[in-house]
């Protein structure tokens, strides 16, 4: 065990205004990113009284996530999203009642029990075939980050709400994305607005939230007012019907709210990300574009996939993989250290912050060879098995790891079988996207020709 003796002193960029200097001119990934070339796996950076550790070594993401996660937990640093987003639904919570929203809602999570929503991810698809069908005879660019987004919020307001009507999911949709805009931008800011004053962000974010919270109150009172024979089988209904095992209570209603804003907000953004940096990847890489349709070609034949299918397309899921690995839709996350603790021989205070990020962890050498490199060919079971199983944590992993990990997986691996073997997108020359970190991964445009394969 370390004694305060063989500490190290952790390195790391000095002043505030040299590390604003470098957030601007390189943005947050760059300039952490830049960083550690610099100081190496573990460094500092201080915004005035504020202390964070960066760590990117795979040993130091198992010690905070499961060695010692004891030691680290979602406090402070949650306090916004808490606050301005999702209240105290599974994403923030904390301690007991964490475990008490864990152990209720994993039951809905395992791979077999995402797969009661396959049919609806598969019926989606096919509505956007029949777009993409379309908008491959217009030979037109398309914004295909909206399309994922439409796509992907759709799946999980149908999965949760049985939400029918394009109006209800983009109206909600919209509203969501004014929460998130407003608490990235909020966050990013070194001074903040007061929320109180009237200006018009605060105003919109607002009228937002009340959008939000009065539809999700809605849906609940109309299923009260029904018996529960009538409820559709939806993830709300499951949870208004699941009873706490210790004390035999139901869910009440402001925590059904946060946990129905929390399973939006996490379980659509980052899987239209992955999907929009899928295309981009493909489309650089007419290599593993081959090699993914050969497959499809084999397997599918021009079928809609089926579950069974599901197996038969190895390669689909590792380019799926890849792509978490180079543009992980959460690039950070952080946890708050609870008592004084060692991290890589260097000691972490109580009460400061430890961020860990899948973006660079995914692109350390010693873990990756030719890291920038798109290959999904690190995925095949043996390169798998040999690798720390930290050096990839795009879904976290440890006790708080991702519950809708296989729910995304399913989503993405059906929606690549689908549009994959129909189409192949293309990035419109000369534009080159941008990924940024705003609260989540943050893509500034993929403008794309939906070609129609042979
Ligand atoms: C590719 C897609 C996804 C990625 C990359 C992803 C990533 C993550 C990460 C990194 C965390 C940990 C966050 C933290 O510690 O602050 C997390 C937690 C969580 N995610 Fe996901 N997620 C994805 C899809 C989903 C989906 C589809 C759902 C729901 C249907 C979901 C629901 C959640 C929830 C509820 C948590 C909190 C779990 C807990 O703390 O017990 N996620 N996710």
């Amino acid at each position: 065990m370390n004694t305060a003796a063989t500490l190290k002193t952790m390195p790391g960029p000095e002043g505030l205004f040299q590390i604003m200097g470098g957030f601007r001119r390189l943005g947050f990934l760059g300039f952490v990113g830049e960083s550690w070339k610099t100081y190496g796996d573990t460094y500092r950076l201080s915004f005035g009284p504020r202390n964070m550790t960066i760590a990117i070594h795979p040993e130091s993401v198992r010690y905070v996530s499961i060695t010692n996660r004891q030691n680290y937990e979602k406090l402070k640093s949650y306090d916004a999203v808490r606050h301005y987003m999702l209240g105290n639904g599974l994403l923030t919570s904390t301690g007991d009642t964490w475990k008490r929203q864990r152990k209720l809602m994993a039951p809905f999570y395992t791979p077999r029990g995402v797969q009661a929503y396959a049919e609806l991810m598969l019926r989606d698809g096919e509505r956007l075939v029949e777009r993409w069908e379309r908008i491959a005879q217009r030979g037109e660019p398309v914004e295909i980050i909206d399309d994922m987004t439409y796509i992907t919020a759709s799946i999980i307001l149908k999965a949760m709400f049985s939400m029918e009507t394009s109006e209800e999911i983009i109206d909600l949709k919209d509203s969501v994305e004014i929460m998130i805009g407003y608490l990235s931008s909020n966050q990013a800011l070194p001074f903040k607005i007061p929320d109180w004053l009237p200006t018009k962000t605060n105003r919109d974010y607002k009228n937002a939230r009340t959008k939000v919270h009065a539809y999700i109150n809605g849906i609940i009172a109309q299923r009260r007012a029904l018996p529960e024979a009538q409820w559709p089988d939806d993830l709300l209904a499951r949870l208004m019907l699941a009873r706490d095992e210790e004390t035999g209570l139901p869910v009440p209603d402001d925590m059904l709210r946060d946990e129905s804003i929390t399973t939006f907000f996490a379980g659509h953004e980052t899987t239209a990300k992955t999907m929009t940096s899928l295309w981009y990847c493909l489309s650089k890489s007419p290599e593993a574009t081959a090699k993914l349709h050969a497959e499809l070609d084999s397997v599918l034949g021009g079928r809609t996939p089926t579950m069974a299918d599901l197996h038969n397309l190895p390669y689909a899921l590792q380019v799926i993989k890849e792509t978490l690995r180079l543009y992980p839709p959460a690039p950070v996350y952080v946890r708050d250290a609870l008592a004084d603790d060692t991290l890589d021989g260097y000691p972490i205070p109580a009460g400061s912050t430890i961020l860990l990020s899948p973006f660079l962890t995914h692109r350390h050498p010693d873990f990756w060879p030719d890291p920038l490199k798109f290959d999904p060919e690190r995925w095949t079971p043996e390169r798998e098995a040999e690798r720390h199983p930290q050096a990839y944590h795009p879904f976290a992993s440890g006790q708080r790891v991702c519950i809708g990990n296989n729910f995304s997986l399913l989503e993405t691996h059906i929606l690549l079988a689908m549009l994959g073997q129909k189409f192949a997108p293309r990035l419109v020359p000369g534009f080159e996207p941008k990924f940024e970190m705003r609260g989540t991964l943050s893509i500034s445009g993929m403008p794309m020709y939906i070609e129609k394969r042979a």
